[in-house]
């Protein structure tokens, strides 16, 4: 019998192009999004990225593009820079999550892989009928997932990157969930107050950074009977969850409402060492 191949690893790959000291030091890949693979370089390897680029593609098969990290997500529509090490210059792909198919651009509009349990979970919370607002809508994965698994779900998307919304449009149709979703470009507050007052059983707010400066907006698109908010945050060291409930409440307080009950408080990955993403459902009146 013809015994396979054994695929060199990316050690063995580098051992005769990098110095002997720096081959424990190798990346892996952070992130796939589709046919691209994300990395962080060490600063030490810097000067070696190409040929490191170009070995992840030969460890790789599935992969097109290797993108490296240039820097740390920022600015209003939280993006980050890329430099391609390996393979087609490219931040744009299809990546798959969950029976679902997103067009996405790295460099010009936010996703993150890392995010697929928490797109999953909270599609599967939603029930038929129900009225979402996503606040910070990105490409859609929150959006998309729901009114591709709810046949009756309707989903206000908003987002205040033109890049965003248009890539959203292309996820609507590759996903066939035309007339369930509903992009809309601008600010949260602004199409709150303008379009989206009272209308939701649910809304989606997964701004961590400043999620909590739009809890009158979440607030304001729920129902007046009340609903649920998915509230994203950062805890770290100084931090900790607990506080984060309690400047939830009484932000939810200040803007007239009540929280009824916390369902559901957890992490969803962590960030960086101590510090972690988590989520708040809240019941709200
Ligand atoms: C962390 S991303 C989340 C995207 C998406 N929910 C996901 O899971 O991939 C936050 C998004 O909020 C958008 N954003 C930032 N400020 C906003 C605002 N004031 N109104 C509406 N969207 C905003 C950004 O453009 C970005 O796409």
């Amino acid at each position: 019998m013809l015994e396979k191949k054994k695929q060199p690893s990316l050690a063995q790959l580098l051992e005769n192009k990098l110095p002997k000291h720096l081959l424990s030091t190798l990346p892996h890949v952070a992130d796939f999004v589709g046919d691209i693979g994300i990395v962080e370089i060490p600063s030490k390897l810097e000067r070696y990225k190409n040929v490191i680029g170009e070995a992840i593609l030969q460890t790789n098969k599935n992969l097109q593009t290797v993108l490296a990290k240039a820097g740390a997500v920022s600015g209003p529509y939280r993006l980050r820079e890329f430099t391609a090490i390996g393979g087609v210059p490219k931040t744009e792909t299809v990546h798959s999550e969950y029976g679902c198919r997103f067009h996405v651009d790295v460099a010009r509009a936010y996703f993150s892989p890392r995010l697929s349990h928490e797109h999953d979970r909270i599609a599967s919370l939603v029930q038929e009928g129900e009225s979402v607002v996503d606040l910070f809508a990105g490409v859609g994965p929150f959006a998309v997932m729901i009114a591709k698994r709810r046949q009756t779900a309707r989903v206000y998307a908003v987002d205040i990157n033109p890049e965003a919304i248009a890539l959203l449009k292309k996820n609507i149709r590759l996903n066939r969930v035309y007339g369930k979703v509903h992009p809309i470009l601008g600010d949260a507050r602004q199409v709150v107050s303008s379009r989206l007052a009272d209308v939701a059983d649910r809304v989606i707010m997964n701004l961590p950074e400043t999620a909590i400066e739009f809890v009158d907006a979440g607030c304001r698109a729920l129902k007046p009977e009340g609903g649920i908010l998915h509230f994203y945050s950062f805890t770290t060291a100084s931090h900790s969850l607990e506080n984060i409930k309690n400047v939830f409440v009484e932000a939810v307080e200040k803007n007239g409402r009540k929280v009824d009950q916390f369902l559901y408080c957890r992490s969803v990955r962590e960030t960086a060492p101590h510090e972690h993403q988590v989520v708040l459902d809240a019941r709200i009146l």
